[in-house]
């Protein structure tokens, strides 16, 4: 079975599996769904509907290597690369700052060690739990008269102040410049396992090698509609840099393992271990990345996600989306 027929397969067991235990995870298919409604169902994904496909590698650190068994800190390896604007709409301006700008890569060394990650230029995420996004999403659905529901949405706001952390914190930058020159977080805290078997809390950072790229409002303007694809493919003309450090931020004993909309505390400012770099190549037709998901649950030995109900419904969530998008 190829790897997108097993994804269908995935989809459609999950979905059964879903109706007959009406487990908290039923309400993914749910989220999908109205993901997709929202999005006006076109045939590009719900969310980071307008990207592009990159090939390239990645390096890692001896540091990395003490710290996690993993394969994919064991050599170099091959990436592939999607970066996204955020939201469900394949035309939305590149210069658009109320949506995120998205990263998802697959990290190969080969054999069972691949690594995926799919990672937002915000350190939080905008809401903590299925249920929250499921809400989040329907409070945005047009009422009855096809108009939008803002007594709903401000209800729903005033309850669950935190959903608005993500949203703030990306009007407080400027606008993204390029695909290559903004941070993007892992958002979940991961634990890493090296040879001797000891742990360490990390949270995973991608800090741009070519410093960040910040637009005025006035730059941004000016831009094209599509800037952020011709800037990285005019970056890989010119040999400019166009790649990051992946960094490890540490956590510490009684760090919040499962609540994505909170950093920990002082995070900014804690210490950090550079685990490798990750360089961008060449440009990919998108199929590559299109006829597949980057799943952040898929991780090689040495790394694993939270036990939290967000981290562990992107799977079936990417792979239900995949079925509807094909
Ligand atoms: C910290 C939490 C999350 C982050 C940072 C995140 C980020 C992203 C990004 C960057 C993409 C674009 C993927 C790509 O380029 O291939 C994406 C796609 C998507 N996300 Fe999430 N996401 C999160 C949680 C969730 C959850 C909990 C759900 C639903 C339960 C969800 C549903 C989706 C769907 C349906 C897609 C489209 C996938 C596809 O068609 O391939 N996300 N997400």
């Amino acid at each position: 079975m190829n790897k997108q027929n097993r994804h269908l397969a995935l989809a459609a067991a999950f979905a059964a599996t879903c109706a007959m235990a009406g487990s908290a995870t039923a309400q993914t298919p749910e989220i999908v769904e109205t993901m997709r409604t929202l999005s006006g169902k076109q045939k590009a994904r719900p969310s980071g509907a307008k990207g592009q496909c990159f090939t390239g590698s990645f390096a890692p650190t001896a540091e990395a290597k003490a710290m996690s068994k993993s394969a994919v800190f064991a050599k170099t390896s091959t990436v592939v690369a999607r970066f996204s604007v955020g939201g469900g709409n394949p035309k939305v301006m590149d210069a658009n700052k109320a949506v995120n700008r998205g990263f998802s890569f697959r990290i190969d060394p080969g054999g069972a060690g691949q690594t995926e990650f799919v990672m937002v230029n915000a350190p939080i995420n905008f809401v903590k739990s299925p249920a929250q996004m499921l809400e989040f999403l329907k409070v945005r659905l047009p009422g009855a008269d096809g108009k939008p529901q803002a007594d709903k949405i401000k209800a729903f706001t005033d309850a669950n102040p935190e959903t608005t952390g993500q949203g703030r914190y990306l009007a407080s930058k400027p606008v993204v410049g390029s695909w290559v020159g903004v941070n993007y977080w892992g958002i979940h805290p991961y634990t890493v396992t090296n040879a001797s078997g000891a742990k360490q809390l990390i949270k995973f950072k991608m800090v741009p090698v070519g410093g960040e790229v910040g637009l005025t409002e006035d730059e941004a303007k000016a831009k094209p509609a599509d800037f952020l694809l011709d800037e990285l493919k005019g970056r890989l003309e010119t040999k400019k840099p166009a790649g990051f450090d992946m960094v490890a931020i540490m956590g510490k004993a009684g760090d919040e393992k499962t609540n994505a909309t909170q950093m920990w505390e002082g995070e900014d400012a804690r210490p950090t271990v550079k685990l490798g770099t990750l360089t961008i190549a060449a440009l990919e037709k998108n199929e590559t990345c299109d006829n597949a998901i980057f799943d952040p649950t898929t991780l090689a030995d040495g790394l694993a996600g939270p036990d939290d109900e967000l981290f562990l419904q992107r799977q079936p969530a990417y792979a239900i989306s995949i079925g509807e998008r094909l």
